[in-house]
């Protein structure tokens, strides 16, 4: 099989990810911060280490405020469940995930809130003055999908960072599809609270996420153990133990660190080798007459296009049944984006690419697109 669904998760993973993951699994997989034995302490110091590497690659100044989730769906239930204000106004957009769409409804019906979804424009890009226009006095959160993953649209973050500050609004960021293809810096671009995910731009193992808090602080929504203060039955207020309870995904959390590890010091090459093949992907579709591509740009690899006259799944199915390729199809958990672009029947097809993806599968997935199209629409 051939691999183009790297924005569902990535495959395959690298050597040292692998390895960093069986090492955890076999060497010292004790439960972190639960016990003073060796073990246990060697596993806290791994966590702890994991959790500076990303403190510092985001630029986030205190390490404490680094939570670790299971992936980024908890990390934005998290960030907009623990920052809700009864009665009051969040902005975001028409892109968002459906992580961020089902939870902002959720909080209609629990927390009196409002939304305003702010419209892309052609190419998916939100012009941050528009989410100015939607900020109202009771507006406390703005949320922003800092890259497509339908269509691969990248927001200017540091611009609507610059505005949350000046209107004293919390800015969250959901970074699932960005991090690993863009530079943030939470303090640079004024983000108070940014959720990520190991298994995608990474490369790391499902199963572990993060939420980097800055200059805030949010309630939690989970309650337990946390291997601190045992005695007392109310949750500890202390980050990262007020937001974390129950044992963690510790041998995740160590693949984790390893993914970013290759990251950091691929970052260019990586990110050079996504666009080279994208383009020649992008290059193709357009050329196209039976094909509308709906990514103009991609830097995280996202590509998202309609075969006319085919319902996206079909697509998928032939790709996958005929010539052995894996791509994506439907709506990709983002209702709102497809609304807004005309295509919520038919879905689209998305290929997304990594850095584990060669020419040679990129000139095959071309070829078995030309061939599906000359035999299944005549
Ligand atoms: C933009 C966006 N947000 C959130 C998520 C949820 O991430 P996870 O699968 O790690 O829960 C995804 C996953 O595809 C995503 O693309």
């Amino acid at each position: 099989m051939i691999y183009f669904d790297n924005s569902s998760t990535t495959y395959k993973k690298p050597k040292c990810v692998i390895k960093a993951v069986k090492k955890a699994l076999t060497k010292y997989s004790a439960n972190p911060g639960r016990g003073s034995h060796n073990l246990s302490l060697i596993a806290s110091d791994k966590v702890l280490d994991t959790r500076i590497n990303l403190a510092n690659y985001f630029n986030l100044p205190n390490f404490e405020n680094v939570i670790f989730t299971s992936g980024c769906t908890e990390s934005l239930n998290l960030a907009i469940m623990g920052s809700a204000k009864k009665n009051g106004h969040i902005v975001t957009t028409m892109l968002e995930h459906n992580s961020v769409l089902r939870t902002i409804t959720q909080l209609t019906k629990t927390h009196n809130i409002t939304y305003t979804l702010v419209n892309p424009n052609k190419e998916g890009i939100i012009n941050p003055y528009d989410i100015e226009k939607a900020i109202t006095p009771k507006t406390y959160l703005i949320i922003v999908n800092h890259t497509s993953n339908v269509i691969g649209s990248t927001q200017d973050i540091n611009k609507i960072g610059e505005i949350a500050k000046k209107h004293k609004v919390l800015f969250l960021v959901d970074g699932a599809q960005s991090i690993g293809h863009e530079q943030i810096d939470m303090q640079k671009d004024n983000i108070n609270l940014l959720c990520g995910t190991a298994h995608k731009g990474l490369y790391g193992p499902q199963g572990v996420g993060f939420l980097l808090i800055n200059n805030t602080s949010i309630s939690p929504i989970k309650f337990g153990g946390t291997g601190t203060n045992s005695a007392s039955i109310i949750q500890p207020t202390g980050n990262p133990e007020s937001l974390e309870s129950g044992t963690g995904p510790t041998p995740n959390i160590i693949g984790l660190n390893a993914g970013l590890e290759f990251v950091c010091k691929k970052f260019n090459k990586i990110n050079l080798k996504i666009k080279k093949l994208s383009f020649k992907i992008l290059n193709y579709l357009n050329s196209e007459s039976k094909i509308k591509v709906y990514t103009t740009n991609t830097k995280s690899g996202v590509i998202g296009f309609e075969v006319k006259d085919l319902d996206s799944s079909e697509v998928v199915n032939l790709l996958n049944n005929v010539y052995g390729i894996c791509v994506r199809g439907g709506l990709q958990c983002a209702p709102k984006v497809h609304e807004f672009l005309g295509t919520t029947k038919q879905g689209l097809v998305r290929i997304s690419v990594s850095y584990f993806n060669t020419m040679h599968e990129v000139n095959y997935l071309i070829k078995s697109i030309k061939n599906l199209l000359k035999i299944y629409l005549n």
